[in-house]
C-alpha cells in the first residue's frame, strides 16, 4: 500500500474531459490529494466547479491568479507534485509542453515540475498519427514523460481508430503502479533506509595558487544521480569536485577540490551501502605545487613534474568486511571496444559494477545533454540503457542499481553513526 501522494491532474481541452471527472473521483478513493489544473480549453468542457467538488480542493485555472500566487503560486504547485497525470492530453497541449511553452498554467507546471509525468492522450485518430505528434510524443518520452493508451474505437467525431483515452481505471491503475514502483519520492522508495554516497565532476589539481590541472567534466551524470537516489528515499552523500551546478534538493552536499580530499571526504562518509563513482578524477597532480604564483622568465616555461593520484573507486572496493559497501559501481568512459575496456576495468578495480558509455566523438555524449549507457556486472550479467537525457538515464540506472542493492540483502545503514559525524 502506498502513502498519499499529492497528484497534480492536468485537464486538456478535449471531450474526453469529462471522463477526467470519474479519473479524479478514483485517484481521491485511491487517498491522494487531487490538485486538478484546466486548461482554457478544458472549460470549454467540465466547469471548474466539478473538478474542485470532485477533487475536495481548489481546481487552478489561471496563470496569473493573483490569489493562486499567494496561496499557491504555480512553481509550489508543481514543487510540491508527487506525480503530474496529464488527461486527456491533446496534441495541443502535448506539442505545447514537448517545445518547452509556460503560456499557460498547465505548461508552466510541466516546465517547472521534476515529478514524474504520465500523460493520456486523446484526440482524433488522424492527429495521432501525424508525424507532427508522433515526434512530440517521441521528444517527451525520451525526456522521460510515461504514457498511457491511447486506445482503439470509436472517438468523439464519430470516426474509429487509435485515439481514443485510456480508460480512467486504468490511469488510477498506472498512477499506482508509478508510485509502488518508486517513480515518485518517499519514505516507502525503494531505497528507504539506505545510505549512497557519489562522487562527482573534475577534480582540480593546483600547479601554484591560481593554475590547476583540470578536465571538462560536468558532474551532471552524478548530481542527476543523486536527485535519483535521493528521491528513491536514499540518504544520499555527493562528494563534488569544481562544477557549475546547484545542490540537489535533500542531497548532503561535500565540496572538494583534489583528489586527494575527495578520497579524504569520500573514507569520512563510510559506511555506505553502496558507493557510485562518476568523478573523472585526475590520474596526476603536480608534485611540488608552487607556493607563488610561476612567473614567465628566461629560464623559459616551468617543467611539471607530475605523480600518480590515489585511485579512489579501487581503494573504497579493496576495503575489508564491513567497511566495504554492499555494491560498488563505477563508471567507464571510453572511446574504443566499448565493453571490452569496461569488463577490464571492471576486474582490475574489484568494482561490482561498471557502467559504460561510449564518449567517442560520432555519439556526441562528451559534455552533451544525452547519455546511452550499459551496466555491466561482475556476474556477467549485462544490460543496455537506451539513449536518454542524462537525467532520464540517471532515473533508470538508479532504479536497477537498487534492484541490485536488495538482491544483495542486508540491512540498510542510514541513521546509524558515521565516522563523520564526529
Ligand atoms: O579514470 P578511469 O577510467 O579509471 O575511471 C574509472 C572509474 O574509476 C570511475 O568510476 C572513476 O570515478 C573512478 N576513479 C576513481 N579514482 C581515480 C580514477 C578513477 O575513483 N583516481
Amino acid at each position: 500500500m502506498n502513502s498519499p501522494a499529492n497528484i497534480v491532474l492536468i485537464i486538456g481541452g478535449g471531450i474526453a474531459a469529462y471522463r477526467a471527472l470519474e479519473l479524479i473521483r478514483l485517484l481521491v478513493k485511491q487517498g491522494h490529494a487531487v490538485h486538478p489544473v484546466l486548461t482554457r480549453g478544458a472549460r470549454e468542457f467540465i466547469t471548474p466547479l466539478s473538478a474542485a467538488a470532485l477533487a475536495g480542493r481548489k481546481a487552478h485555472d489561471d496563470l496569473f491568479s493573483l490569489t493562486d500566487e499567494v496561496e499557491m503560486g504555480h512553481i509550489r504547485l508543481a514543487r510540491e507534485a508527487d506525480m503530474v497525470v496529464v488527461a486527456p492530453a491533446t496534441a495541443n497541449l502535448m506539442a505545447r509542453a514537448a517545445h518547452g511553452l509556460a503560456d499557460d498554467l498547465a505548461t508552466a507546471v510541466l516546465l517547472a515540475t521534476d515529478a514524474p509525468v504520465l500523460f493520456a492522450p486523446a484526440m482524433n485518430p488522424h492527429m495521432w498519427a501525424h508525424a507532427a505528434t508522433c515526434a512530440n510524443v517521441e521528444l517527451l518520452r525520451r525526456r522521460g514523460a510515461h504514457f498511457i493508451g491511447p486506445e482503439q474505437g470509436e472517438v468523439a467525431c464519430g470516426e474509429h481508430g487509435e485515439g481514443r483515452m485510456a480508460e480512467p481505471q486504468d490511469i488510477a491503475t498506472r498512477v499506482q503502479e508509478m508510485l509502488a514502483m518508486g517513480h515518485v519520492a518517499g519514505a516507502d522508495g525503494p531505497l528507504a533506509g539506505q545510505r549512497v554516497l557519489i562522487t562527482a565532476g573534475p577534480t582540480h589539481e593546483p600547479i601554484d595558487p591560481v593554475r590547476v590541472l583540470a578536465n571538462r567534466s560536468s558532474g551532471r551524470m552524478g548530481y542527476a544521480l543523486a536527485q535519483a537516489a535521493r528521491k528513491m528515499g536514499a540518504e544520499v552523500v555527493l562528494v563534488s569536485g569544481p562544477v557549475a551546478l546547484a545542490a540537489p534538493e535533500g542531497v548532503s552536499l561535500v565540496r572538494v577540490e583534489t583528489a586527494q580530499e575527495m578520497l579524504q571526504a569520500v573514507m569520512q562518509a563510510l559506511p555506505v551501502d553502496m558507493a557510485v563513482f562518476t568523478a573523472a578524477v585526475a590520474d596526476w597532480r603536480v608534485r611540488f605545487p608552487a607556493a607563488q604564483k610561476l612567473k614567465k622568465g628566461a629560464e623559459g616555461p616551468p617543467v611539471l613534474e607530475l605523480e600518480e593520484n590515489p585511485d579512489i573507486l579501487a581503494t573504497v572496493a579493496a576495503l575489508p568486511g564491513e567497511q566495504r559497501p554492499r555494491l560498488v559501481v563505477g563508471f567507464a568512459a571510453e572511446t574504443q571496444a566499448v565493453e571490452e575496456h569496461a569488463r577490464a576495468k571492471l576486474a582490475r578495480k574489484g568494482a561490482d559494477v561498471m557502467v559504460a558509455n561510449d564518449v567517442s566523438p560520432r555519439t556526441g555524449i562528451l559534455g552533451g545533454t544525452e547519455t546511452e549507457l550499459l551496466i555491466l556486472a561482475a556476474d556477467g550479467q549485462a544490460q543496455r540503457l537506451e539513449r536518454a537525457s542524462k537525467e532520464v538515464n540517471a532515473r533508470r540506472l538508479m532504479q536497477h542499481l537498487a534492484a541490485m542493492l536488495a538482491e544483495r540483502g542486508g540491512e540498510g545503514s542510514a541513521g546509524h553513526e558515521h565516522a563523520s559525524d564526529g
